[in-house]
Order: C-alpha cells, then structure tokens, then sequence
C-alpha cells in the first residue's frame, strides 16, 4: 500500500470534465501515485465545484476578477497551495494565463491539458472551442491534446504526452471538442498525471 501519496491540486474554471476524469482514474487505480486534495475554481458557478464536493474533495473559489492585480490573484493561489503542502498543480479547463511570477514557484510541478497537438493551435487567445474553430478553419485533418508542464511561455513547457484525433467531414467545433476529450484528454491526462506522482514519491 502506498502511503506516501503526491498531494494534487486541481485548478478549474467550467465543466470539470477532465476533472471528473482525474477523479475516476484515481477511483479505478489508474491514478495511484496521487490523490486530488484540493479544486479551486476563479468562478463561483463552475459546474467543476460540484463534482469535486460529490466526490469529497476540498474546495475553494479564488475569482480573479475580485482582485485589482494579477500579482494578488497568484499570491492567493500561493497561499492557498503551499498552506495544504501540494505537490502537482493540474490545470483542467483553467482558463486564466498564470504569470512567471506563479509558475517560477513550481518548476516541472504544474501540468496543463490543451486541447491540441502543440505547437499548432496554441499560446495566448487558444483555449476552449475556440481551439477547434482554428484547427477546424485551417482546414487540419488531425488534431489532438497535449498534457505538458506549465512555464512562463503560454502552452510553451516541456510536454509530457500527447495523442492525435482525427478530424471528420461535418465536425463543428462542439463535436470535435467532445471527440478530442474522448478520445485525448481523459486518456492522457490521468496518464500524465500518475506518471508525474510517480516520480515525485519514489524521488
Ligand atoms: C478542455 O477541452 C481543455 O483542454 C480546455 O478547456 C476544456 C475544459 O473542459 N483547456 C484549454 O483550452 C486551455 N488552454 P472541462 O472543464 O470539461 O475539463
């Protein structure tokens, strides 16, 4: 039996879908090297806060719009994180750009799913559906997700894994959000994760 388990906190802003899908995964075994101790949400309504309560995971709303600085919006997530000892920060849908200030805390410690195989349709502007917009205007007939480790360059660190989707004829951005998720995002983000709690506890 493990004991010595990494400490994840999972940052949200909407759904929760690959939350919910860090949540089975831990359920099932595939995360075993982790356990999700801590959601924040910046929206109070994000449908991510009910899954977590559900699941009886901590939660806390930090909405950054209630501060006048992204420099006191980041020192609150600091506080936060660092109070509850976390080892792995995930972003899951978290839709706010983290300054160097944030992510120079914690160095190959943060991972991000984006819904892409970077570098194509990524960095600043790139999030949600507007993500498949592009690559579906482009005219791309693969598309895919990344889970890489966050750094001061927008969708720029180190990636951890990724997995190609096909685009089909008649694809929206909706359907093609819903198949990358499918077939990507909730496979190689837990994956990502284990992998990276892995090597944090046998440091
Ligand atoms: C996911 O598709 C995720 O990859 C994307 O937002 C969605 C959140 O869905 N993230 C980004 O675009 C970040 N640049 P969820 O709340 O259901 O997990």
């Amino acid at each position: 039996m493990a004991t010595n388990k990494a400490k994840i906190a999972v940052l949200v802003s909407g759904g929760g879908t690959n939350l919910q899908a860090l949540i089975d995964a831990e359920k099932s075994g595939i995360i075993n090297s982790g356990e999700i101790v801590l959601v924040i949400s910046n929206k109070a309504d994000a449908y991510a806060l009910k899954r977590a309560k559900k699941n009886g995971i901590e939660t806390l709303v930090i909405n950054n719009k209630a501060y006048s600085t992204r420099t006191e919006f980041e020192a609150k997530l600091i506080e936060a994180i660092d109070s509850r000892n976390i080892d792995i920060i995930v972003l899951a849908g978290f839709m706010c750009i983290l300054t160097e200030d944030f992510t120079s805390h914690y160095p190959k410690r943060i991972i991000n799913v984006h819904p892409s195989l970077i570098p194509s349709f990524c960095g600043d502007g790139f999030y949600g559906l507007r993500v498949h917009s592009a690559a579906l205007d482009y005219g791309v007939k693969v598309t895919g997700a990344t889970v890489h480790f966050v750094n001061e360059i927008p969708d720029g660190g180190e990636i951890i894994m990724q997995k190609a989707v096909e685009i089909k004829d008649g694809d929206t951005p909706e359907i093609l959000q819903k198949r990358v998720m499918e077939q990507a995002e909730w496979i190689i983000l837990p994956a990502s994760v284990e992998k990276v709690a892995n090597q944090i506890i046998n440091k």
